[in-house]
């Protein structure tokens, strides 16, 4: 989620427990390494997203990668390649044939344009996760800074160019929420939780899950009702990261204090 990534290790010794085969959303994490070893290599298969609002932008688009052959000739056969236009992909293989009539065809193709708008991009990602990572830096100390916000911490084996930042303020209660979610907007940054009401990102919304509405698990709920999550576009500079950091430091700061709310702990509750 958000570019972060987890103890790989032991997703994998999970997986391989129970059988499982792991496809890695690595929407927001291109570039993103653990241990050296990039994001979208650990599971069977990985897809990077290059919609306009991620590290690199083909309006639309995205990229999967994989080892498994078969699962290759398939995702190019479902993304449309009918009367053999595989053969002008760079790599062979039987599978094609054997699938060629049994895999339907979505027509998902990535057009000469976007990806002509994309490959150039590519060659710059290193260069850019300095940048974001910079910024992210920057954003991260000032928030830090006030005992209500809870950042999660960095993990010494990953590094990753993120382009949006997570902040929890584990003690704030929903009104509070709710006010500094206004003043923040009010302020000209219009920012929210992972938990708002028909947030994509919030499971309650996913009504196209059988019984998602009955399901019960208070400890997420209670991270995404009062996690921010921001956008942090590599075009920002460092004044108005450091702007924004101020602006969300001194909203906390007026919620809080006629309120007498205890400093948040260590982790989000
Ligand atoms: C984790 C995750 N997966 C998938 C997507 C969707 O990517 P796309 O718009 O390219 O389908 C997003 C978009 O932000 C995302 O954050």
């Amino acid at each position: 989620m958000r570019g972060h990534i987890g103890d790989m290790e032991a997703v994998m010794a999970m997986c391989e427990e129970h059988g499982v085969d792991l496809v890695e959303d690595c929407a927001h994490s291109l570039g993103g390494r653990y241990k050296g070893k990039h994001t979208g290599r650990f599971g069977k298969a990985g897809s990077f997203s290059t919609q306009s609002h991620k590290m690199v932008n083909s309006g639309e688009g995205g990229v999967l990668v994989t080892d498994d052959e078969e699962l290759y000739a398939k995702a190019v056969l479902y993304s449309g390649s009918q009367e053999k236009f595989w053969k002008k992909h760079f790599f062979e293989s039987s599978h094609f044939d054997r699938h060629q009539e049994n895999v339907p065809n979505f027509s998902m193709r990535m057009s000469n344009l976007a990806a002509a708008v994309l490959r150039p991009q590519l060659e710059l990602v290193e260069d850019w996760i300095g940048v974001f990572d910079a910024n992210y830096a920057a954003l991260e100390t000032i928030l830090s800074q006030s005992e209500y916000v809870y950042v999660p911490p960095r993990r010494p084996e990953v590094r990753r160019g993120p382009d949006t930042i997570q902040f929890t303020l584990p003690d704030f209660d929903d009104d509070q929420i709710s006010a500094l979610t206004a003043r923040l907007k009010a302020c000209g940054l219009a920012v929210d939780v992972f938990g708002r009401p028909g947030s994509p990102r919030f499971f309650k919304s996913w009504r196209y899950i059988e019984g998602i509405e009955a399901t019960r698990l208070p400890i997420t709920e209670a991270i995404l009702t009062r996690t921010y999550d921001i956008r942090l576009p590599r075009t920002l500079t460092f004044d108005e990261v450091s702007a924004i950091g101020m602006v969300i430091v001194d909203a906390i700061d007026d919620i809080v204090a006629p309120l007498e709310v205890s400093p948040a702990s260590t982790a989000p509750r």
